[in-house]
């Protein structure tokens, strides 16, 4: 059932954000903004921040942000209903509910996941006492899976039978397509999807069952493993197995173990390392790191050796830079899996995650471990080697760390390894362009400037800023939907995912800045690109263009101007102006 949208309002404009949130943190209170240790991410000194007026939050160590119903959904592990009715009571609002104010979208997810939630337990209740789950269970128990174990996982059966499921649970016709659990055959009869397998629930981070992978019993036909397919309430590249029940011990560990399968991660909750989680059946992906990211700062692949080896090194490399995680490498036998592992022997699990190295070392010893570095040869070959993983990564001053151990092992001089390093000769990379292109982190770039002030005084502003005076992607994008909403509120949700957690930074940011400074450093740079570019066309045109030069000569004198106190203000409103009305023809 949905809340209507008035009363959600009220709920938010009734709630003491700094109040609620202080029964989590210790929140002190730093010029307009409330400062306390982060919720979502351990660490030592504060990085939360808390908008009161605005009833925003943001977190400079983790990016976490939101308003209060995230935020105590993300607390309390609620859903948006429930968190809505926790802050309800607490405020004595009588909330309505309206089921056609949820939008289609929230119907229609409640119906799937109404069914997941029945076929899971159906699953779950046939492996736990039906007779032809004798096998299943026998499979289990040989697995060292007990009862425990089965009912903490949700562990199903999936009869041998085409129809079994769709007889028990009675699913309309586009439920049944929309979860994956069946199908029409063409005999136009309702059909199960998963027969004759192990069912491994795979939940949401709420707990919300959305969809399954089922593994086969050894010696029957088929792929070992069939996963769910992509539906309406599942996505495999965001999704990861076990994120429901790993994530408070992620919290408190500000670790997360990641694993290749749904086995793997029952391993490490079995030798008492409840933060492992496993992507379903596809590689790690950068939807995958955005979750994680607000749960860890330390992320540790538990793959066999091989499959960490040959993990997208480069996009790893973007990823750590990009949500500020580390990427660590626990090494286990090869050949062994963590659920391998687990059976035979759970302290050494335990230590691999322990000695977790950074994804570079592991990668550097790869090489230098299978290197003969008896022989100068040898040597030498290893060397080139390990320095063209060293040169993949983008730091430079990490880069040299690695050299120098490169040289130690490898007994060359660390000079003559640099040359390695040169950019002339590495590999190409991805061409850093699109608005997803990883940014360094600036602070105080004019445009972050002027975003900052038309998030706080937006009258100071108002009249001058234009979305072309904004060169950075992400910049423009924020201050459209700034310039298309009426408030903070109304452009974070119509902004995208990037620009939405820009804003929400800069609304936790005060500005001292002149606003008039600012926007004539804004209006400067975009002018002189401007110009730059009219006079690269000038010098490749066959003659010069008569007009051409009135126009440079009057933007260089007035981009000037825009430097000099008395007529800094004219200046940028007549550049502004001149830029809008020649917008097209320099795009
Ligand atoms: P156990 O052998 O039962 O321990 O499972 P495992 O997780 O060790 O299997 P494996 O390492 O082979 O596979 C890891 C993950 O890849 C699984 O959890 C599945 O999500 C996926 N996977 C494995 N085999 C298949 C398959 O045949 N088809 C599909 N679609 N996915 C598979
Ligand atoms: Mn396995």
């Amino acid at each position: 059932m949905g809340i209507v949208d008035e009363d959600v309002a009220k709920v938010k404009a009734a709630t003491d954000f700094v109040q609620i949130a202080s029964e989590h943190i210790a929140l002190r209170k730093s010029g307009r903004r409330w400062q306390g240790l982060c919720p979502f991410h351990a660490e030592k000194t504060p990085s939360f921040s808390i908008n009161a007026e605005e009833g925003l939050y943001y977190c400079f160590g983790c990016q976490a942000s939101g308003d209060i119903i995230k935020f105590v959904r993300e607390v309390d592990h609620l859903d948006f209903v429930e968190a809505v009715e926790r802050l309800a009571a607490r405020a004595g609002i009588q909330l309505r509910y309206d089921d056609a104010a949820e939008g289609k979208d929230r119907t229609r997810r409640t119906r799937l996941i109404e069914a997941m939630e029945k076929a899971v337990d159906w699953y779950h209740d046939r492996l736990l006492s039906s007779a032809d789950a004798a096998a299943a269970r026998g499979y289990l128990r040989s697995r060292g899976y007990d009862g425990d174990v089965v009912r903490r996982f949700k562990i199903g059966w999936a009869p041998d039978d085409w129809d079994a499921l769709c007889k028990a649970l009675h699913l309309p016709e586009d439920v049944l397509k929309d979860t994956g659990l069946g199908f029409m055959n063409r005999r136009g009869r309702q059909q199960d999807s998963f027969r004759a397998r192990i069912m491994f629930p795979i939940f949401d981070p709420s707990g919300k069952p959305v969809a399954f992978g089922g593994r086969i019993l050894p010696g029957a036909d088929g792929p070992k493993y069939k996963n769910s397919p992509e539906t309406p309430i599942y996505s495999k590249s965001r999704t990861l197995y076990a994120l429901n029940w790993a994530k408070d011990d992620v919290v408190r560990a500000g670790e997360v173990v990641v694993c290749e399968g749904y086995t793997d991660v029952i391993g490490f909750f079995g030798a008492d390392v409840p933060r492992a989680v496993a992507t379903c059946g596809t590689a790690l992906a950068e939807e995958h790191f955005r979750t994680l990211k607000n749960f860890a700062r330390r992320i540790v692949l538990a793959y066999d050796a091989d499959a960490a080896g040959q993990a997208a090194a480069e996009r790893f490399y973007e990823w750590e830079r990009r949500y500020e995680v580390d990427v660590a490498v626990a090494a286990l036998p090869p050949g062994q899996d963590p659920g391998d592992v687990a059976r035979t022997d759970p302290p050494a699990l335990q230590k691999a995650v322990a000695e977790a190295k950074p994804f570079l070392a592991f990668r550097v010893e790869r090489v230098l471990g299978k290197a003969a570095l008896g022989a100068p040869e040898g040597r030498a070959r290893a060397a080139e080697a390990a320095m063209a993983v060293v040169a993949e990564h983008p730091n430079e001053l990490v880069r040299d760390q690695y050299l120098m151990q490169v040289a130690d092992r490898c007994r060359i001089d660390p000079d003559r390894l640099r040359e390695f390093l040169d950019p002339t000769r590495k590999r190409a990379r991805p061409a850093p362009s699109g608005p997803s292109t990883p940014r360094p982190r600036r602070s105080d770039t004019p445009e972050i400037e002027a975003l900052r002030l038309a998030i706080h005084r937006p009258e100071a502003v108002a009249d001058v800023l234009v979305e072309l005076l904004f060169e950075d992607d992400l910049h423009r994008s924020a201050f459209v939907a700034l310039a298309s909403s009426s408030t903070l509120a109304e452009a974070i949700e119509r902004a995208d995912a990037a620009a939405a957690e820009l804003l929400h930074r800069l609304a936790v940011e005060d500005t001292d800045a002149e606003a008039d400074d600012v926007v004539a450093l804004l209006v400067s740079a975009a002018a002189q690109r401007v110009l730059r570019q009219l006079e690269a066309d000038a010098r490749a045109a066959p003659e010069l263009s008569p007009e051409l030069s009135p126009i440079t000569g009057w933007l260089k004198l007035t981009i000037e101007q825009t430097r000099e106190p008395l007529t800094r203000v004219e200046a940028s409103k007549g550049l502004v102006a001149w830029l809008v009305e020649n917008s097209q023809g320099v795009a």
